[in-house]
Order: structure tokens, then C-alpha cells, then sequence
């Protein structure tokens, strides 16, 4: 079965991302699905235009592309000739159960019925399911229409062969799928990601260093190499025998508290929420917030594009 028509349910930021990348397959249709009437095409188009202002695409291009991004409030017409279905409502367990069960009687019998959850876990969203071979989770990165990681996650009774799917499907459109073979919180990535906040907010908690010398402590050091030389061939580039010395001194006094640090719940009670204030770890100006978001999609498509 060749994937030709894609819905997605719930078209947030999320959403709309996702049906972004779907249309880097040429013969892909993709439905967006709401509960509510949302007007999707100016935040598409805004995220095509920037990749056009770089000259990843042309006009022409980001077009042909918008058409054939549809949208619609009946998940009938949305979801029922659909051979691969991503949901991305808002993240609640009972929401996503019911909008399964609904798609199980709603979607050809053939259709892939995919996640895009960030932290629960699959196998609990398809516990309400009767066909669970055809489930998966499909964990994308945002902004989704930049990040190539999509993890691919295994769930309780999800069926290899549809899972393979997913991945070949993915890699068409430009992604770089990888297989989480089990169904455990943070999947693969996240898992990493945190482990990595959890020391940095701990560095900060006992004055180690500031926050910004933290963040350049990243930046100018492993963080640059990261995009070419990940952890593992690190550790055999190093040596296993050094690695294994390094971790037997050093794993003593890294972070390891099972709860979010003391400095991190102060911030959160006090309502200094980063970004959304103006003051978290740091203070920022309402320019310095932009400039942020700016240069970082700016770096993803120098880094993903070449542009
Ligand atoms: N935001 C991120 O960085 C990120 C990253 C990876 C995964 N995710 C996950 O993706 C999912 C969506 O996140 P988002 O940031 O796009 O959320 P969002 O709030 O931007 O969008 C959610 C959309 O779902 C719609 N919705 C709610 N109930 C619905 C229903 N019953 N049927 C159809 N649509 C419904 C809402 O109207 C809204 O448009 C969540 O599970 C989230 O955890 C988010």
C-alpha cells in the first residue's frame, strides 16, 4: 500500500507542521481535522515563505504545495479515505483515547493510526483500541516542518511491519525517522534532552556557574561537535577503558534527584516563566525574545538547507 492520502487531527502548531512536511511527497494529500474552524493557511504559508526567502523553494513550489493542504471540521471527510492518520490534539489522555476509537471506526481498515504525543505513553493511548497492530507513535519535533527527528515508537501490540511503514513513509518526505523499540517516557531524544537540563539547572542551583556561562559552556564546547559526533562514538572515539574511568569518578557527583529542582519550582511558583514573561533563568527584552526565535530557525535551515 502506497500512502497517498494523510489526515491530521487537531490543526494546532503541531498540526500544521506536520501536514507541512507530508506534502514534501509529491503525490501527497493531506486533511487537516478541527474541532473548530481554524483558519490554517496563514501560518502555513508563513513557514513556507521562509524557507522560499532562503531559496529552498520557489513560488511555484510553496503553491503547489499549499494546494494540496486541505482542511475540514467533518472527520469523515478529513479522515475516511486517509492511509495514514498523525493526532495532534491537545495532550490528554482521555482526549486522544476517544479520538482513537473514533478514527477505528471512522478510517479504512488499512489506515495507520499514529501519535504525535510528546510524553505519554502510546500503549495507555490505545488501551480503548481493538485494532492496535495499526497504532504507533510518531513523536515529531518542533518546529515540525524543520527538525528531521521523528521517533517512531513501539507500542504495546503495534505490528513491526507497520511501524516500517511509518519510517519509509517518513524518510520520503525528508525526515530522519528512528525506531524507539519500547514505549518508555522521554522515548529516545527527550530522555537525553533532560538528563542534559537536569545537570545545567543543578550547575545553576549550586552556583557552579550562572546561567548564561552554563549555556556557553554548551555552545562553545560539545554542543558544537554534537551535530556530527553523537555520544556513543564519542565514548569509543575517547577510548571505552577512558570513558569507563571518566564515569567511575565522575557519575558519583552528577545530578541524579527524581524531581524538578528546587530553583526550577521557585521561578514557576514565583510566575517568572522565561519567554512568556520576560524573566525565567535569565531576563530578556521583547526584542532579544524575537531575536531568539529568529536566529534559531535562521540556524535550523543553514543547518538542515544549506541556505
Ligand atoms: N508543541 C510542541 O513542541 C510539541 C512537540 C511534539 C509533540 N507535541 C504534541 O503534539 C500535540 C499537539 O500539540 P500542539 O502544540 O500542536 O497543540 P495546539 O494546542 O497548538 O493544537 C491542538 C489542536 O487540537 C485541536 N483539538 C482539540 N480537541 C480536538 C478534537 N477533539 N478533535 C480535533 N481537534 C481537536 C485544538 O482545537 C487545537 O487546534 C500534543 O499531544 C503535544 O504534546 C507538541
Amino acid at each position: 500500500m502506497t500512502i497517498k492520502k494523510v489526515a491530521v487531527i487537531g490543526a494546532g502548531m503541531m498540526g500544521k507542521g506536520i501536514a507541512q512536511v507530508c506534502t514534501n511527497i509529491e503525490e501527497v494529500e493531506v486533511c487537516l481535522y478541527d474541532v473548530q474552524e481554524v483558519d490554517i493557511y496563514p501560518d502555513i504559508e508563513k513557514s513556507f515563505n521562509q524557507l522560499g526567502a532562503k531559496g529552498v523553494f520557489s513560488k511555484e513550489e510553496i503553491d503547489e504545495r499549499m494546494s494540496r493542504i486541505h482542511f475540514s471540521t467533518d472527520l469523515k471527510e478529513a479522515a475516511g479515505e486517509a492511509d495514514l492518520v498523525f493526532e495532534c490534539v491537545f495532550e490528554n489522555l482521555e482526549l486522544k483515547q476517544s479520538i482513537f476509537k473514533q478514527l477505528e471506526e471512522t478510517c479504512k481498515e488499512h489506515a495507520i493510526l499514529a501519535t504525535n504525543t510528546s510524553v505519554m505513553s502510546p500503549t495507555q493511548i490505545s488501551e480503548k483500541m481493538k485494532t492496535k497492530a495499526r497504532f504507533v507513535g510518531t513523536h515529531f519535533w518542533n518546529p515540525a516542518y524543520l527538525i528531521p527527528l521523528v521517533e517512531v515508537v513501539i507500542a504495546d501490540g503495534t505490528s513491526f511491519e507497520v511501524a516500517q511503514k511509518v519510517i519509509d513513509f517518513l524518510n520520503r518526505a525528508g525526515k530522519k525517522a528512528v525506531l524507539c523499540k519500547k514505549d518508555v517516557p522521554g522515548f529516545i531524544a527527550n530522555r537525553m534532552q533532560h538528563a542534559l537540563w537536569r545537570e545545567a539547572i543543578s550547575i545553576v542551583e549550586h552556583g557552579i556557574a550562572d546561567a548564561k556561562t552554563v549555556d556557553e559552556a554548551v555552545k562553545y564546547s560539545f554542543g558544537l561537535r554534537l551535530p556530527q559526533l553523537g555520544p556513543i562514538e564519542n565514548a569509543d572515539m575517547v577510548g571505552t577503558d577512558l570513558t569507563y574511568n571518566i564515569h567511575d569518578y565522575v557519575l558519583n557527583y552528577l545530578e541524579d534527584s527524581k524531581r524538578p529542582s528546587p530553583v526550577l519550582t521557585d521561578l514557576k511558583d514565583k510566575g517568572d516563566l522565561g519567554f512568556k514573561t520576560g524573566k525565567g533563568f535569565m531576563e530578556y527584552t521583547k526584542e532579544e525574545i524575537q531575536a531568539s526565535k529568529d536566529n534559531l530557525n535562521e540556524y535550523l535551515i543553514k543547518m538542515i538547507y544549506g541556505k
